[in-house]
């Protein structure tokens, strides 16, 4: 597959904390030059939460050129793969928690066109990941439990985003590593001096007084 379309680091806004009423407000804040769409993906099973489906992917897909990076915490991703691929997604990352048959899923990511990611839970370990590596384009460290905006970030999960790094210098890889949750300037940079990548940021650019500033000041911190 040909390299991704922007160089690290990137800031992905997360749209869960946007206001849905004014998506295009919120989508017009991120840069297809260089920002990524990130857009969460819940289900009420696998994390307590329920939040959108393909449809508002499908909308998002039209009120941006961005990369939209669609973080799936369902059970069983493998079933709404090409729902997800059809809607716009450019790049679809599955929970391995979350997957009866792992390599089947990687797989279908793969077959449908969209770029490969795969998440961690805090509590999963990156041994869990080593046999999956090799297949992805992105590696998606949860730097929160996954279900909610706004929560603090959990400095020790950058041993693991450190493993990414180390595994990635010995085998080859050419996966993107991306931190997820309780990401503001300030933990950015702790994230970043790790070896993250991708920065996703919901409450840190759109609960702020004011979004595009912040987003700015983000896009700064990583640098
Ligand atoms: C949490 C989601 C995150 C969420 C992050 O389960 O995966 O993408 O939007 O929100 P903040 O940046 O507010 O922690
Ligand atoms: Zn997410």
């Amino acid at each position: 597959m040909a390299p991704y379309p922007l160089q690290p680091p990137i800031v992905a806004p997360s749209i869960l904390s946007a206001d849905f009423s004014r998506l295009a407000e919120a989508l017009s804040l991120a840069e297809p030059t260089r920002d990524w769409v990130h857009c969460d993906v819940m289900d009420n099973h696998f994390v307590p939460n329920l939040t959108f489906g393909p449809i508002i992917v499908a909308a998002a897909r039209k009120l941006t050129r961005g990369f939209l990076d669609v973080h799936l915490m369902i059970e069983e991703p493998e079933r709404l793969v090409k729902a997800f691929r059809e809607a716009g997604a450019d790049g679809i990352t599955v929970h391995i928690e979350a997957c009866r048959d792992v390599r089947a899923t990687l797989s279908a990511v793969r077959e449908s066109g969209a770029r490969v990611g795969l998440a961690l839970k805090p509590g999963t370990s990156f041994a869990v990941a080593e046999p999956h590596l090799a297949d992805l384009d992105l590696l998606l460290v949860m730097t929160v439990e996954p279900g909610f905006g706004g929560q603090a970030f959990m400095g020790d999960m950058m041993d693991k985003v450190r493993e990414g790094v180390a595994w990635r210098e010995r085998h080859g890889g050419r996966y993107l590593i991306e931190v997820d949750g309780g990401i503001a300037p300030d933990t950015a940079k702790v994230a970043r001096a790790a070896g993250a990548e991708v920065f996703v940021a919901g409450h840190a650019i759109y609960r702020q007084a004011n979004p595009e500033i912040a987003l700015a000041t983000l896009r700064d911190a990583v640098r």
